[in-house]
């Protein structure tokens, strides 16, 4: 373990947003969390898991000791009939595993290539890209309850996954650090072309490296490089509204894109309804709306979690003015 003081977390989290943290752990193995727990001043001291940063704002100084997670290594923990389980350590990034999965032949993942954060941050978002979510791959984390010490697993039940949503945004809230992910991916392996973008760019018989590619030059095209403009990726989830109200949406906005759901509902695109409202690529103060997808709200430089929250709330304000419809945050407000 390591251990800093005055530490700025700008370099931290994607947003590169500032706040001065009094101590810094960098957690390199299971038995350095043995010994934060067993530590006369921190051991006891309230706990920030900061994984890759890549899901949150940070508004203020965050209280006691921040954690920032850099277990590693990958490997294939065993091949079963009908699929390879994958074991990764927390501290990897997300992007480098889809990579490396590829690489060593054991597709996929690639529908999920280039989502910033690390392999522990991907359960607690239940991370999900074009037609995949990570539900849909996982086989199973490990975890230390950060009060105790004690090792515990949970499979994908008892993670509670949904949309954007896991047990670790709730009852696990800030109560635990996630070691290690392991990933069941499907054999033989079959091509997910069910997200329209995709479809257009991939005739049916592509295989993995084609979709990989294709999904990075999506993401590309329509979402900013966090090392060269900070955001968190989508900041608000996609709504989900009763299919009686589809009309009156309509009526608001003939071109709304919503795309109907297996219980009736109907899951509307976030990011038309701000641009609908007249919101993309407009600043406030040193945060904006990104000019090439409106669901995603970026630092333009220098910005505070204040200011990326106080554009939040305005556009909140003016998508429920104008369709009734109140746009959930997706990252985590600390
Ligand atoms: N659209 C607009 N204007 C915009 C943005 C989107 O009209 O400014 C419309 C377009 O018709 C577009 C459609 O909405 O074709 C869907 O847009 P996009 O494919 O960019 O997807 P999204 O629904 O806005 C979601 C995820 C993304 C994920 C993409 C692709 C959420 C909150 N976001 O965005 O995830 O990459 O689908 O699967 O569900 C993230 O969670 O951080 C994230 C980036």
């Amino acid at each position: 373990m390591r251990i800093e003081t005055g530490v700025n977390l700008k370099a931290y989290n994607t947003f590169g947003l500032p706040a001065a943290a009094d101590t810094l752990v960098h957690i390199y193995n299971d038995g350095d969390i043995d010994d934060l727990l067993a530590h006369p001043v921190y051991g006891a001291a309230p706990k920030l898991v900061l994984g890759g940063g890549s899901n949150l704002v940070l508004s203020g100084a965050p209280q006691g000791v921040v954690l920032r997670v850099a277990i590693m290594g990958r490997r294939l923990l065993r091949e079963e009939p009908g699929a390879w389980i994958v074991e990764a350590g927390a501290g990897e990034e997300w992007p480098d595993l889809v990579a490396w999965t590829l690489d060593q032949g054991w597709p996929g993942l690639e529908n999920l290539a280039l989502i910033p954060g690390t392999v522990g941050a991907a359960p607690v978002q239940n991370i999900g890209a074009y037609g995949v979510e990570l539900q849909a791959r996982f086989e199973s984390l490990d975890a230390v309850d950060l009060r105790d010490g004690r090792r515990f697993s949970l499979n994908a039940g008892a993670c509670r996954f949904g949309y954007r949503d896991s047990i670790f945004k709730h009852q696990l809230a800030g109560g635990c650090l996630i070691t290690r992910v392991r990933l069941r991916l499907p054999r033989p392996w079959q091509a997910m072309l069910s997200y329209p973008d995709l479809r257009r760019e991939c005739p049916p018989s592509s295989d993995a490296r084609r979709i990989f590619d294709a999904v990075c030059a999506l993401r590309q095209a329509k979402l900013p490089d966090p090392k060269r403009l900070g955001s968190a990726g989508s900041f608000f989830k996609n709504p989900v509204i009763h299919r009686d109200r589809l009309e009156s949406v309509k009526a608001t906005d003939p071109g709304c894109v919503c795309y109907p759901l297996p219980d009736g509902n109907v899951k509307l695109s976030a990011g038309r309804l701000i641009e609908a409202c007249g919101w993309k690529g407009k600043s406030m103060g040193r945060a904006a709306v990104y000019a090439k997808q409106a669901l995603v709200i970026v630092n333009q430089g220098g910005a505070t979690g204040q200011e990326i929250l106080a554009l939040a709330t305005a556009i909140q304000e003016s998508v429920y003015d104008r369709f009734g419809i109140r746009l959930e945050i997706e990252p985590v407000v600390l």
